[in-house]
């Protein structure tokens, strides 16, 4: 496959900045690889169901190198500090040093556990993100958030690590299941929502290209996405402050995933409907206008993602599920709602009873 950059963003964090490219077939071309590894070993690290697409054609553009690779089971389920250590099994069992590099050939989870694992394996070895998901090229692979879940709560175990680049190849979204399109669908309506209200106009009137995987539409949707988050993380790597306001429908969706168990909601459709559980919170706040409201929810469902919550989980275990969230700062949850669509806000003004009324009338 010939490959075509389409567009090179930066992630300015001085002396550890990288690069993000975005185009149609830069998996398959060793261009964007090579000049981002030190050394001679390279690990890739992939899972079961993205390694039979395209762990041959990784291979091929890293054939300069000394590769080995360790196929992990697929699934959120498996994002686990157990899964975790077959990573360094192998790389233990092949003798890599620490001019290594992890390569992360997969989606959000793939990306979170081998970055986590380039973090610790030696105290710090360096990856490359090579995501493979609509999820992971808009959000996951781009700002240096890794880790993996812990049966009390989603990511709670995991370090600040940057990758050496990010390969976003367009191409790879081609054999992605519907439902993961739209997973990553609401993850690029949340750059929309928090900071970029253009751009919740532009996804209003493009939504359906998306969803019929139109390239230009995705190329742009992706580039805008990654260009918005590399500023956010920019200024604020270590989530002290307006990074957090990337999490928005997080601790809402967080709760769904942990409620009903990893995997059974993905990632993004538990966001989908925390956005809109968030939307109506900041509703009752008389932050957000019903206009407002409704204009997310048509969107949302344009894209096919839930509107609502499910009705197997109860306000209380919505509740307790929601304070385990890395916003609870000396045991007060702060959330993140709208003050208008393009404009998010981390706040702990709020009071309990409003927030259980908005759970229960946002249960499906
Ligand atoms: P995922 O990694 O589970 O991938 C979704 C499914 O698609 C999997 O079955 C995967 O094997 C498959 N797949 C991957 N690429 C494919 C392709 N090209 N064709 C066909 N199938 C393919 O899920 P995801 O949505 O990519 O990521 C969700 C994860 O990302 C969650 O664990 C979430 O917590 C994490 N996340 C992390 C951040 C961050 O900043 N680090 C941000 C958002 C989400
Ligand atoms: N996905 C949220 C963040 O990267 O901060």
């Amino acid at each position: 496959m010939t490959s075509t950059l389409k567009y090179t963003l930066n992630v300015d964090l001085g002396d550890r900045s990288y690069p993000i490219y975005i185009g149609q077939g830069l998996l398959f071309d060793e261009q964007y690889f090579a000049p981002h590894i030190a050394g001679k070993q390279v690990m890739i690290v992939t899972n079961d169901v993205v390694a039979p697409l395209y762990l041959n054609a990784c291979r091929a553009s890293l054939s300069r190198f000394s590769i080995q690779e360790v196929i992990l089971p697929d699934g959120e389920k498996y994002k686990t500090l157990d899964v975790m250590n077959r990573i360094f099994d192998a790389l233990l069992q092949k003798r890599f040093d620490r001019r290594a590099t992890l390569v992360a050939l997969g989606g959000g989870v793939i990306g979170d556990i081998t970055g986590f694992a380039a973090a610790c394996y030696q105290r710090g070895v360096p990856f490359i993100q090579v995501p493979t998901t609509l999820l992971s090229q808009v959000d996951s692979s781009v700002g240096g958030k890794t880790g993996v879940n812990h049966p009390l709560g989603k990511n709670m175990i995991g370090a600040f690590y940057q990758p050496q680049c990010v390969i976003a190849d367009t191409s790879t979204l081609a054999t992605l299941h519907d439902r993961e399109l739209s997973a990553g669908i609401a993850e690029i309506i949340k750059y929309g929502l928090i900071c970029d209200p253009e751009f919740f106009v532009w996804l209003e009137k493009n939504v359906s290209l998306l969803m019929k995987r139109d390239p230009q539409a995705l190329a742009y949707a992706i580039e805008r996405s990654c260009r918005n988050k590399a500023e956010v993380v920019a200024s604020d790597e270590r989530e002290t402050g307006i990074r957090a306001t990337l999490n928005l429908g997080h601790t809402f969706g967080h709760a769904i995933e942990t409620g009903m168990g990893y995997g059974v909601w993905l990632h993004g459709e538990a966001v989908g409907a925390g956005m809109m559980m968030a939307a109506r919170m900041s509703q009752h706040l008389g932050w957000l206008d019903e206009q407002s409201v409704e204009r997310l929810g048509s969107l949302l469902h344009a894209a096919k993602l839930p509107l609502v919550a499910p009705s197997a989980m109860d306000v209380e275990q919505f509740l307790s599920l929601m304070q385990v969230d890395k916003k609870v700062q000396d045991g007060a949850l702060r959330l993140v709602l709208l003050k208008g669509i393009g404009h998010a806000v981390i706040t702990a003004d709020y009071d309990q009873a409003t927030l259980r009324e908005v759970i229960e009338s946002c249960r499906g």
